[in-house]
């Protein structure tokens, strides 16, 4: 397959912040840009060349993205992907649908996983709510039932500490229960593989979640560089075996005796993977752009150490804004997004910041006072 050159056309599915700084990579490499998303104010709306504001699924709008766009590709796994497998037939859609079909259910994800020799927590199907409690009794307590599909930021899930949690379950949709596990880091790579097979990972970041939403990456993760070079070869042995292109988030349990676990696969840009923006060569947006259009992987070496910490909203507010930036601004080497999202609600990803330093705990440092300066007031 042949590269695909600016001004070539992209389409993507989503235009949230992930689609929009996908957006702002191709633009800034020439390429044109087409967003598939129903919100006419999203946060790629400004950033992208055409915007077709209609459903993810929308037979009309996808089939006038496939005859505009050379490449397309999706912002996120929650993206039905029957309609996209159709689409594959005349345009190349990355990475492939059938990778998203997988990706996209906790129960078909860690089979798949299993088969290609990776790690995970043990889990079992549960697509009938009469099976839950012999399920417990072979996993045992704690363990976590997640809804199978269409969960993130830890939505759909539910802890069951002891048995008497199982009598206020709910069971609506197919779930997958987990074994809890009492990690002691989480981890992340994200990895990307092109259309020739190339393939190349970002550094070890390490994540800290709060309430199951990321809080806080660091970046490098403070591990023994042994350990760091096993989590990348995990990451690279997922998407190589999935025969994926384009970035991947790869996330990580690692537990106390040094065994890694691998959690979930985001078929795409990751929110852990937001530092690589300020501190690397190259973003993991250009280094999904490259892997979809057939471009070598670049230098995705770490320059500087980084800390990313998500700008969550707080309240359910219609309109807010930010306060705390001039004096944010104040402090050195701190970068603010703000995805321009409407509305503020309570745990919402309104933003993020990235700090860099010459040290860790300095960026450390500076992540932690900067986001102590902000505070979301009415508008
Ligand atoms: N089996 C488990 N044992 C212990 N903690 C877990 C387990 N599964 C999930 N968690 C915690 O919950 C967080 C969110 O879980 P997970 O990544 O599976 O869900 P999600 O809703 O798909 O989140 P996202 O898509 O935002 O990463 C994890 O990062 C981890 O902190
Ligand atoms: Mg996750």
């Amino acid at each position: 397959m042949s590269t695909i050159r600016p001004p070539a056309t992209i389409g993507i599915i989503g235009g949230g912040q992930l689609g929009k700084m996908l957006s702002q990579a191709a633009k800034r490499l020439g390429y044109r840009t087409i967003i598939l998303d129903p919100a006419a104010a999203c946060p790629a709306a400004g950033v992208c060349d055409e915007h077709l504001v209609a459903r993810f699924d929308d037979p009309i709008a996808l089939a006038a993205m496939g005859s505009a766009a050379d490449v397309i590709t999706y912002e996120f796994e929650n993206v039905a992907s029957a309609p996209l497998l159709q689409l594959a037939k005349e345009t190349a859609v990355y990475p492939d649908p059938r990778i998203l079909h997988t990706l996209c259910h906790r129960t078909r994800e860690k089979t798949a996983l299993r088969k290609l020799g990776v790690k995970t927590a043990d889990f079992i199907p549960i697509d009938d709510p009469s099976q839950l409690a012999g399920a417990v009794d072979q996993l045992g307590l704690p363990a976590i039932l997640k809804v199978s599909e269409g969960g993130y930021d830890g939505k759909g899930q539910q802890l069951l500490s002891c048995k008497s949690d199982l009598a206020s379950v709910s069971l609506a949709a197919h779930h997958t229960l987990e074994a809890y596990i009492s990690f002691s880091k989480e981890i992340s790579v994200i990895c990307a593989r092109n259309i020739e097979g190339e393939i190349s990972s970002f550094p070890v970041t390490e994540n800290i979640h709060r309430n199951y939403i990321l809080y806080m990456s660091i970046a490098p993760a403070r591990l023994p560089e042994e350990t760091a070079q096993r989590a990348v070869e995990i990451a690279e042995q997922v998407v190589e075996g999935l025969a994926g292109v384009g970035a991947f988030g790869i996330e990580m349990f690692l537990q106390p005796d040094g065994e890694i676990l691998v959690n979930e696969i985001a078929p795409r840009v990751h929110n852990s993977g937001h530092y690589t923006i300020e501190a690397c060569h190259l973003s993991q947006f250009e280094q999904h752009i490259r892997a979809i259009c057939g471009l070598p992987p670049g230098d995705n070496r770490l320059h500087r150490p980084a800390v990313m910490v998500n700008i969550l909203g707080e309240g359910k507010r219609p309109a807010a804004r930010l306060a705390g930036i001039p004096d944010l601004m104040r402090i050195p080497e701190v970068n603010l997004h703000l995805y321009g999202k409407e509305e503020v609600r309570p745990g919402r990803k309104m933003g993020h910041l990235t700090a860099l330093a010459d040290s860790l705990p300095l960026a450390l440092e500076r992540a932690g006072a900067a986001h102590r300066l902000l505070r979301w007031e009415d508008d």
